[in-house]
């Protein structure tokens, strides 16, 4: 598309918000296009609070299906909004409900905290959940000796390490965006720019973790880099975030690994299915009432943790 015409979208998008009085909430992950149209761009809690907070009748949610459904979880008299419900996170359908119910039977006195890239219908069977930027604090304050941590083995391992007094069982999940960045991945770019910081997302493999000089979610990330009086970074992980990183620190140079992460199913959400979203008012997102209740439940108890 000619830059004429993604503004000429973008503008249509925004006229049509205002007559609906929606709020359009996008993660780090989007194209860069749509996270301009955006109200607020943030990681998964960032945008779990903002949905929670929203006075908005109306919620156009850019990101996967899961984030989506958290924002009619908690907003539950709200119109939900997902431009395309096929966007869905392969992380997220590595646990399924029969899964914990087994893993529970299997481990009586454990709880379970699951990351928030779950079905509600997952969430729905949790004692609690947590973000990337949270995970650790979550399972320091659950209660009991023993959790059951899914789906991602990685951002399970990664803090499980520093937990004392706690048994973490890790679930055999992963990204496949993340597990795509490699130490060879990063060091085929650290090759050319020796001085550049490695910063990376918890999602990444352990040994990529264990060797980077920065591990933090998507905000952390993009936080530390502002922060930095560092100037070349290697950010492991997915390339939208990219967009906001260039934005609040415009002097530093950031580089990706090679291959470049990227999640397709992110990238689903296009201007044009934005644009459609707002015009016909589809696709609504719905969470049964029965899992909508118990999820909430689960998703409350991260949000007021003290
Ligand atoms: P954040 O929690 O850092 O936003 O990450 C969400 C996600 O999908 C990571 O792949
Ligand atoms: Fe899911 Fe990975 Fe995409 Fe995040 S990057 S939405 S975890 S598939």
């Amino acid at each position: 598309m000619e830059n004429s015409e993604i503004r000429e979208l973008q503008e249509a998008i925004l006229r049509l918000k205002e007559e609906k009085k929606a709020i359009i909430l996008a993660h780090y992950y989007q194209r860069p296009e749509v996270q301009d149209i955006a109200d607020f761009v943030g990681d998964s809690l960032e945008l779990s609070r903002m949905a929670a907070s929203a006075p908005h009748p109306m919620i156009l949610f850019c990101g996967v299906t899961f984030m989506a459904e958290i924002a009619k979880t908690l907003s539950p008299t709200k119109t939900v909004l997902t431009p395309y419900p096929g966007a869905g996170c392969i992380l997220a359908d590595m646990a399924l409900p029969e899964e914990i119910q087994e893993a529970r039977a299997l481990h009586p006195g454990a709880s379970v905290v699951a990351y928030v890239n779950t079905h509600a219908r997952v969430k729905a069977l949790a004692d609690i959940i947590c973000t990337s930027a949270n995970a650790r604090e979550v399972m320091e304050k659950t209660p009991g000796e023993e959790i059951i941590f899914l789906p991602d083995r990685n951002l399970g391992a990664y803090h499980a390490r520093s937990l004392k007094n706690k048994k973490v069982i890790l679930w055999d999940g992963y990204c496949p965006v993340h597990q795509s960045i490699t130490t060879e991945s990063i060091e085929r770019v650290r090759e050319k720019h020796p001085q550049a910081l490695v910063v990376v997302h918890p999602e990444c493999p352990p040994e990529v973790t264990e060797r980077a000089d920065f591990v933090g979610s998507t905000s952390q990330l993009v936080g530390f880099i502002a922060n930095s009086r560092e100037k070349s970074f290697i950010v492991g992980t997915e390339e939208g975030t990219l967009h906001q990183m260039a934005k609040k620190a415009p002097d530093k140079e950031l580089l990706l690994p090679d291959p470049v992460p990227t999640c397709h199913q992110m990238k689903m959400i296009t201007l044009e299915r934005v644009h459609k979203a707002l015009r016909e008012e589809v696709y609504k997102v719905e969470v049964e009432e029965g899992i909508r209740i118990q999820a909430e439940k689960a998703i409350r108890r991260m949000l007021e943790l003290k």
